[in-house]
């Protein structure tokens, strides 16, 4: 028989331990040795097997003690777990600011603003104090229950440290250290065991074990940010008094949650972290910003999938880690065949992620990189997401090496890599693959500047069959066009209009529009400085070309190979005869020079390499277009440097023409001639 003092015993010893814990694992501070904490646990185990009919699921005993199961029992929750709407500039906040207005007219709204930890989230409930289930988000309705693995994380209370009578639900987020997740790594090296990805797999792989031994060991922990709405004692009028609540009931709280009473304060606080998370020993991919006032947040009530009265603000991963399904090769405008890998979709600082150059044989060498193989992958200032490395420990040994193809994947011609080239070739002199590149290179803004002529319609004129070479483009009519997928009658006369006006380009776009090997825009001007009209570049000879200062040997020996080929100078021939203007006039450039800049609105985002702000400013305002400081549906270009940040991010929503610095350089330098 039990008696009353022992019963008395048992409830003190686990008071006093969960006291301890609390100071050791929330508090970082503990008040007495591990050895006497260990004493503690000791006296309690051994009274509970004395006493069977004493033991309880919440004793401190019970955090490492649960027998593996079979699987997890799915558990509905009573009121869904949404998600958050995502953000990813400071526009979208001050957007969120102006949607509560509308939403509540004329009322004033504090926030409370909150790292958003990057792990799993989930929901706990506790009756009469004491944590009866814990759960994982799932599909939001239902998720699985994983009470045993929880509780073996030392900062989730088994018991509340304050007398709460009925029942109440928390949610939170489970995460793993960085310096934990690298410490399982290693270890999971040593026994040849496949990696973890990042501390948020690892965190959801442990919580997903069916041994919670197992899961004990890991190195997980917990922040909780919310009191659910299903939590049935009354809750304090404001989030930031719920956060205390939830303190002195012995939960773990993030000490980084802020009070914000404005909009601006809200943004600068976002920002101070967006420079500081990495200081931070867990991963935050942003901020949770939430209305503070708990009646507010009722009346805004939510979506089937988020509430209205939060959102998150996403920082901008630079990295992720996604699967190459496949490599397939391109092929460019000069015959090069480009290795690509197809990617599992993934997201990444704003967009989703399909495809990875691998730039060429070499390089997928130098990485081994593999089809199959879970990688990182990073987008560079250029936008173009490239591969950084491959996660060998994630390798099943069932990834397929790549081989570059002998023949053109797109005309059969040969593949050949000269000894002193990284690239391989298509020789292939008609190849489609090849002549769409060098039709898109021709219209392409910064050279003959054809509006409207994009991928998707090259593809269709190529694959027709209307159209052979670049010349064949001043044949077209309406009934070509007309007759073309999503080209209705008016946007056939607009493109029309836009071909014709072409020929009147200055003559060093032309030169650039040819596609010469290594002759860019700059090369193209300078060419345009020295002659008169392509019959006389046609003709000259290398050691004059090389003459000219900033033409070297290369570009000399590649021009004159260029005006030596039949195919060139048929093309040529009939470029001319269609009305293509070949020559260097003063009036056709003007003209052009008027036409483009004039009227056109700019804005400049990012941090530039070459020019400051002003002198791009500057020059746009001599090009006769104006430099404007806000992203809208007005603006024509946004120009973008290194960081370019939100006004990148809503240029992309609001669909406007985004100019990297480099093109921005050539546009105007075009304009210039
Ligand atoms: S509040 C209605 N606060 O971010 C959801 N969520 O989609 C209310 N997260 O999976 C969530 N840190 O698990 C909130 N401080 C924080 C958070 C946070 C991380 C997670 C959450 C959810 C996701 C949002």
């Amino acid at each position: 028989m039990v008696n009353d003092e022992i019963r008395k015993k048992v409830e003190e010893l686990r008071e006093k331990i969960y006291y301890h814990n609390y100071k050791y694992y929330v508090e970082n501070n503990p008040d007495i040795s591990d050895y006497e904490y260990d004493q503690l646990i000791k006296q309690l185990k051994e009274l509970e097997e004395q006493y069977p009919s004493l033991k309880s699921s919440t004793s401190p005993t019970q955090r490492v003690g649960g027998i593996p199961v079979e699987g997890f029992p799915t558990v509905e929750h009573s009121i869904p777990m949404l998600s958050l709407e995502n953000t990813y500039s400071k526009e979208e906040i001050v957007e969120f600011e102006g949607r509560l207005h509308r939403q509540l007219p004329g009322e004033n709204f504090e926030y409370v603003v909150e790292l958003k930890i990057d792990g799993v989230s989930i929901s706990l409930i506790y009756e009469d104090g004491e944590l009866v289930r814990g759960s994982t988000r799932g599909d939001g309705r239902r998720g699985d229950e994983i009470t045993a693995n929880l509780k073996t994380i030392h900062t989730i209370p088994l018991r509340l440290r304050k007398k709460v009578r009925g029942r109440i639900e928390v949610r939170g987020e489970v995460y793993m250290t960085k310096s934990g997740f690298l410490k399982v790594n290693r270890e999971r090296e040593k026994e040849k065991k496949p990696l973890f990805a990042n501390p948020r797999n690892a965190a959801a792989g442990s919580l997903k074990l069916l041994n919670p031994r197992v899961t004990s060991q890991r190195p997980l922990d917990n922040f909780i940010y919310l009191l659910a709405d299903s939590t049935k004692i009354e809750i304090p009028p404001t989030h930031l008094e719920c956060l205390e609540k939830l303190k002195e009931w012995g939960f773990k709280v993030d000490a980084h949650a802020k009070l914000c009473l404005n909009i601006r304060e809200v943004i600068d606080y976002c920002d101070t972290w967006a420079n500081k998370k990495e200081d931070l020993d867990y991963e935050v991919d942003g901020m949770v910003i939430k209305v503070n006032r708990i009646d507010q947040q009722f009346r805004l009530g939510s979506t089937t999938k988020n509430p209205r009265w939060a959102i998150a603000y996403k920082f901008q991963a630079k990295q992720a880690t996604t699967k190459i399904r496949n490599i397939i090769v391109q092929v460019g405008r000069t015959g090069a065949i480009t290795p690509v890998a197809l990617l599992e979709p993934t997201f990444l600082a704003g967009t989703t992620i399909t495809r990875a150059t691998l730039h060429n044989e070499d390089e997928i060498k130098r990485k081994d990189i593999r089809i199959g193989d879970t990688v990182i992958i990073e987008k560079g200032g250029d936008i173009i997401p490239q591969v950084v490395k491959v996660i060998k420990g994630k390798r099943k040994g069932i990834e397929k090496k790549f081989s570059m193809p002998v023949r053109c994947p797109v005309c059969g011609a040969k593949v050949v890599r000269l000894e002193d080239e990284a690239v391989a070739r298509c020789i292939g002199s008609s190849c489609p693959a090849q002549l769409k590149e060098k039709i898109a290179h021709y219209a392409q803004r910064t050279a003959m500047n054809i509006e409207g002529l994009g991928d998707k319609l090259i593809e269709q004129l190529v694959d027709k069959g209307f159209v052979y070479d670049i010349a064949d483009l001043y044949k077209l009519d309406l009934s070509t066009f007309s007759s073309l997928e999503r080209m209705g009658e008016k946007s056939s006369k607009n493109l029309l209009h836009q071909i014709e006006e072409s020929k009147n380009r200055p003559f060093a776009r032309l030169i650039f529009a040819l596609g010469i090997r290594y002759v860019g825009i700059r090369g193209a001007r300078i060419l345009s400085d020295n002659f008169s009209s392509i019959d006389e570049l046609s003709k000259v000879k290398k050691e004059n070309l090389e003459a000219i200062p900033e033409i070297g040997p290369r570009t000399a020996q590649s021009i004159v190979l260029f005006f030596k080929e039949e195919k060139n100078k048929e093309l040529l021939e009939k470029l001319k005869k269609l009305g293509v203007w070949m020559e260097k006039s003063r009036e056709a450039s003007e003209e052009v020079k008027k036409t483009l800049l004039s009227g056109k609105r700019f804005v400049f985002t990012g941090s530039l390499e070459h020019f400051t702000r002003e002198e791009a400013k500057s020059i746009v305002e001599r090009l006769g277009g104006r430099a404007v400081s806000n992203v809208s549906k007005n603006v024509n270009y946004v120009v973008i440097g290194k960081n370019p940040g939100s006004k990148y991010e809503k240029a992309k929503r609001l669909g406007l023409d985004i100019l990297t610095e480099k093109e921005f350089d050539e546009t105007i330098k075009g304009l210039k001639d």
